[in-house]
C-alpha cells in the first residue's frame, strides 16, 4: 500500500473524531506527516498527533465544548456606550474563556495600557493565534474601537464566534480560519501581535515559530512567551528545553527590530517596531 493512502485514511479518521472536527485540515495533514516521518506503526502517529493537537489546541478551551456557543452571551451590543469598568467585566467574561488570555486577566489592564504607550496610533491589528484575545478590543485595547482587527486561530467554531462578535458589537474585524504551520497570512496590518504563540508552534514543528517570528511585515508586533522562565519543550530536538527569551533576545539584538522587553507575573513582551 502506499504511504500516502495510509496519511489520508489517518487524516480522514481524524477529521471525523468529535474533538478535531472544527480544526484546519492542513493542520492534522502536515501534524500525520511529521509523526509518519518519525515512525511508521499507524497506532504511534494516532498517539503522536493526538497529543500535538491537544497541546495546541484543544488545551487552551475552558469549560464550552463549542466557542459557538458562547454567541448567545453577546447580549447587548450598546456595550461600546457603557463605562470602561462595565466593558472591562464584559470583556473579561468572554476572555476566561480561553486559558491563555484567562491567566492574563489578573494585570490585563496595565499589559495594554503600557505596551500601547510605547507605540503611535494603531489603526489595523493582525493577531496571529488568537485565541479569545481580540474580545479585548472592546476595552484594553485603546482606541479597539476604531481600528481594524484581522484575527488567525486554527479551530472554526472559535472563528466563528469571532466573527459574531466583530458583526454583534459593529467592530470593524474578521477572524479567519489558518494553519501557521503554513506560515503567516499575507495581510497588512500597522501592528502584529504575536502573543504566547511561538513555542506552541516550535511544539508542533521545530522551526514553525520562528518562520512566523520571521514574516512579521507590519511596522510594529507585539511577541510574547510564557513566563516565569519562558521555557517550553520543543518536540523533535535534542534538547527538550528551551529558553526564548535568551533566543529572541539574541534574534533580536542582530534583528533590524527596535525592541523593548515587558515582563508580567506569567508573560514576557517584546514591543517591537522597525
Ligand atoms: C498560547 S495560545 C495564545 C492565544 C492568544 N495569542 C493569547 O495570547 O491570548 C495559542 C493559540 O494558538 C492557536 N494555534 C495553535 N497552533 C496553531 C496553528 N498552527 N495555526 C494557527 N493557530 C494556532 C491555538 O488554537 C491557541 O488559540
Amino acid at each position: 500500500m502506499e504511504p500516502t493512502q495510509d496519511f489520508s485514511e489517518l487524516v480522514e479518521r481524524l477529521t471525523h473524531t468529535k474533538n478535531y472536527r472544527e480544526l484546519d485540515l492542513s493542520f492534522i495533514e502536515r501534524l500525520v506527516s511529521n509523526a509518519a516521518k518519525a515512525s511508521s506503526d499507524e497506532k504511534e502517529i494516532l498517539k503522536s498527533v493526538k497529543h500535538a493537537i491537544h497541546q495546541a489546541v484543544n488545551a487552551f478551551r475552558v469549560g464550552e465544548d463549542s466557542y459557538r456557543d458562547l454567541a448567545i452571551q453577546l447580549g447587548d451590543h450598546a456595550i461600546h456606550d457603557r463605562p470602561v469598568e462595565e466593558r472591562q467585566l464584559y470583556a473579561a467574561d468572554f476572555l476566561r474563556r480561553h486559558a491563555s488570555s484567562k491567566e492574563r486577566l489578573p494585570f490585563i489592564r496595565r499589559y495594554y495600557q503600557e505596551i500601547f504607550s510605547g507605540l503611535p496610533p494603531i489603526r489595523s491589528i493582525l493577531d496571529l493565534g488568537c485565541g479569545l484575545n481580540p474580545i479585548a478590543a472592546v476595552s484594553f485595547i485603546p482606541n479597539g474601537r476604531d481600528l481594524h482587527y484581522t484575527a488567525v486561530d486554527l479551530p472554526l467554531d472559535l472563528v466563528d464566534f469571532l466573527n459574531d462578535f466583530f458583526q454583534f458589537l459593529d467592530l470593524s474585524g474578521t477572524a479567519l480560519q489558518g494553519n501557521l504551520l503554513n506560515g503567516a497570512p499575507d495581510i497588512d496590518a500597522d501592528l502584529t501581535l504575536i502573543q504566547k504563540i511561538i513555542p506552541v508552534l516550535e511544539r508542533s514543528e521545530t522551526g514553525a515559530g520562528r518562520r512566523v517570528f520571521d514574516e512579521i511585515r507590519s511596522p510594529f508586533a507585539v511577541v510574547s512567551f510564557p513566563a516565569p522562565a519562558a521555557k517550553a519543550k520543543r518536540s523533535g530536538s535534542a534538547a527538550s528545553s528551551v529558553d526564548f527569551e535568551t533566543e529572541y533576545d539574541a534574534i533580536l539584538s542582530a534583528s533590524g527590530w527596535d525592541s523593548t522587553k515587558l515582563r508580567y507575573p506569567n508573560e514576557i513582551v517584546y514591543v517591537l517596531k522597525r
